[in-house]
């Protein structure tokens, strides 16, 4: 099922809840008339649409920070880069790329609200990927998740786990630049490769290696800050091997969100012994200093001190498969579909 008729609407809603990793028959497949624009608003073709662990749970009906979850019928949430064709707000001119909520739809119509703020992408000359990868959601997670909440410093150990992922593979690389020791987990040996070439000075497969027995070789003077992609047992284990005064930055619980219980940490009294502090974040509470950050993420990019890590799935009718491979460990960097070739892509 190729996207070969521009003239429709193609979108991907939800069919039923999941249970266990999404499958085909959760999704379906709907096309409709390209909306018409009104008063106000702008009209946007999708270019990229984000793949994000989180969308399971929006399509399990949970709402997360004031997003809700979704009805049976729903258009699936997603963000997206888009280039505007047709506008009636003076804001947005046809031909500018932005990025923002799109929904796993190949167009639509909306107004600018304060809650749909669509933000142009300063793309410092990169693929306009970068405004869901390094610049988007993903980059900034990494960027307010270690900086405001980790509070690094330089000679730091960090232990960060899902590193390959979107979020890991961004944290990687600030540390390095702070000057942080840098360990990261990953599930197999080619992502423990890849995050070795972004700066990481270890590197364990967590579903080959033993984690408790790892860490407690290569932290012996404990871990300064941790930060969790993942939840779970690697969570646990991270809690036995703290140094005095860490901080634990929660960032996500991959490893629970397919499952009905959660984990059920039973070693949190670690904290008191060490005089530590967990910390969890939203991203969205950031939203006031994204400006400011998004300056500084794409310094870092053209000073080439930081870069991308994007595994692009080709094709909008890839989309369902595509976000069930993220549950499997199959993306290398931040999960995104290409719908459409945009300018400065390679092609
Ligand atoms: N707090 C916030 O505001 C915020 C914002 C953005 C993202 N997040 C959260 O941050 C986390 C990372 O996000 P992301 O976008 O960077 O995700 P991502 O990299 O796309 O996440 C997928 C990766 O997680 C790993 N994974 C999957 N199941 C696992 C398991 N059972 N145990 C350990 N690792 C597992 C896989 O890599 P392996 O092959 O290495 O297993 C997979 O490639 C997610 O939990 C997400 O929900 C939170």
């Amino acid at each position: 099922m190729a996207i070969t008729n521009e003239q429709k609407n193609c979108q991907w809603r939800i069919a039923r809840r999941p249970k266990g990793n999404v499958v085909a028959e959760d999704f379906l497949y709907h096309e409709e008339e390209i909306p018409i624009l009104q008063d106000n608003e702008i009209l946007l073709r999708t270019l990229y649409l984000n793949l994000a662990p989180v969308m399971r749970m929006y399509m399990s009906g949970e709402s997360i920070a004031g997003e809700k979850g979704l009805d049976i019928g729903d258009v699936i949430h997603g963000r997206g880069v888009a280039e505007v064709i047709k506008s009636n707000n003076s804001n947005y001119k046809p031909g500018e790329i932005l990025q923002g909520q799109i929904g796993w739809q190949t167009f639509k119509s909306t107004e600018v609200t304060e809650r749909e703020r669509f933000r142009k992408i300063n793309n410092c000359g990169l693929p306009f990927s970068i405004g869901l990868s390094t610049l988007g959601m993903t980059g900034l997670s990494a960027y307010f998740g270690l900086l405001a909440c980790g509070k690094p410093k330089k000679n730091e150990t960090i232990v960060v786990s899902g590193a390959a992922g979107g979020v890991g593979s961004t944290v990687i690389q600030i540390a390095k630049m702070i000057g942080c020791r840098v360990i990261g987990l990953a599930g197999n040996q080619a992502k423990c490769d890849l995050i070795k070439e972004l700066g990481c000075d270890e590197a364990i497969n967590y579903r080959t290696e033993d984690i408790r027995q790892t860490l407690s070789n290569l932290c012996q003077n404990g871990i300064d800050i941790y930060f969790d992609n993942v939840g779970g047992d690697i969570l646990s284990a991270s809690l036995d091997h703290l140094a005095q005064n860490s901080r634990i930055v929660l960032c996500g619980s991959i490893s629970e969100y397919l499952h009905d219980k959660p984990y059920g940490l039973d070693n949190y009294t670690k904290l008191r012994r060490t005089n530590s502090c967990m910390q969890g974040f939203f991203i969205y509470n950031y939203s006031a200093q994204f400006d400011a950050a998004e300056k500084e993420l794409s310094s870092w990019l053209k000073e080439r001190k930081i870069k991308p890590v994007e595994h692009i799935y080709d094709g909008f009718e890839n989309m369902p498969k595509a976000l069930s491979s993220i549950y499997d460990g199959g993306n290398y960097g931040v999960a995104l579909s290409r719908i459409r070739h945009g300018p400065n892509d390679d092609e």
